[in-house]
């Protein structure tokens, strides 16, 4: 695997969760196959959990890590092309992308949406440059429009846990004080449309996402109604795809606390387990009852970050 950045690029997903289930077991299994291998991990956006899982994911496989923090420490990164370079960006990214790929083997890419210019963040410019340039295997850690090892993590967490042969997941819009990308939801919307459940997407009108992600899903707005019937609830805020009003790209549409998560909320459902990929904003998102409730998922979700990466990476070593 060269490229990691949709559910596709990982091929049978039965398979992958197989794999995940086997490093689970144990997770050095494969230990030898990163030996005198080396990942960059690039952070043009701050981390918790991604920085960390796909650290620990590497040493799992033997590998050696570095770790950059763009803008801490580095010189700061022009990324667009054709630009006169008369501001406060020393090196361009063109440059500086060869120079990093020749101190690694496997390039892992964090580089968030800038949400002002649609175009540009779906068309993955910074990540396609990586993949264009370093002539070394990519991932994504989370860039402008996905967040792939996110919700393959997700989709083990709801496998491990799920009750019911197909159960009824539903992705649900909350309200949020800042303007979020849409990575976390496309991938979910994604990863769930090649699973095997049934999945609904509810959100306020205007916060539709892209169709390509969107996929077969159901759409329903009314929240209750969505919620009615669910095994998982998938709480997580995003700011207007731009889908149905372009010029919205971006903008907060609505702070509507109607749509937070609370215990109310999870009666509508049949007992469902409640996700989300964190960090998350308690009171806003979520309630502290539901999160803390013991029908919340997000620290093993977030434990499984560990388990998604080790796939991913094996899956490239493997290619080298
Ligand atoms: N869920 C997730 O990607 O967390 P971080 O932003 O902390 O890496």
């Amino acid at each position: 695997m060269k490229t990691f950045l949709n559910a596709k690029d990982l091929g049978d997903l039965r398979q992958a969760l197989a794999e995940a289930m086997e490093i689970k077991n144990d997770r050095y299994k494969y230990q030898s196959l990163g030996k005198n291998k080396t990942l960059l991990m690039i952070f043009f956006n701050n981390s918790l959990r991604t920085r960390l899982s796909t650290q620990k994911a590497a040493i799992n496989l033997g590998m050696n890590v570095i770790v950059l923090d763009v803008n801490a420490g580095a010189w700061k990164l022009e990324t667009e092309r054709g630009v006169i370079m008369d501001g406060d960006k020393s090196e361009h990214l063109l440059e500086a992308i060869p120079v990093m790929a020749s101190y690694c083997d496997v390039i892992g890419v964090r580089s968030f949406a800038g949400l002002t210019d649609r175009d540009y963040d779906y068309a993955e410019t910074v990540f396609n440059q990586f993949v264009k340039y370093s002539g070394k295997p990519v991932f994504a850690m989370e860039t402008a429009t996905v967040h792939p090892l996110q919700a393959f993590a997700d989709l083990i967490t709801i496998e491990e846990h799920k009750e019911v042969k197909r159960p009824k997941v539903v992705l649900t819009w909350a309200p949020h004080p800042k303007s979020l990308p849409q990575a976390v939801p496309n991938s979910f919307a994604e990863w769930m449309n090649a699973a095997d459940v049934d999945f609904v997407i509810t959100h306020p009108e205007g916060y539709e996402l892209d169709p390509a992600f969107v996929g077969d899903a159901c759409v329903e707005y009314d929240q209750k109604k969505a919620f009615e019937g669910a095994d998982f609830i998938y709480a997580k805020n995003w700011s207007c795809p731009g889908v149905t009003n372009p010029a919205s790209y971006g903008q907060i549409l609505s702070k509507d606390m109607s749509w937070t998560v609370d215990a109310e909320h999870m009666s509508w459902t049949r007992n469902a387990q409640f996700m989300h990929c964190l960090p998350v904003r308690r009171g806003m998102i979520v309630t502290d009852d539901v999160i803390e409730s013991p029908r919340s998922l997000v620290i093993p979700e977030a434990a499984n970050r560990e388990i998604s990466a080790t796939v991913v990476l094996k899956r490239i070593l493997e290619s080298l």
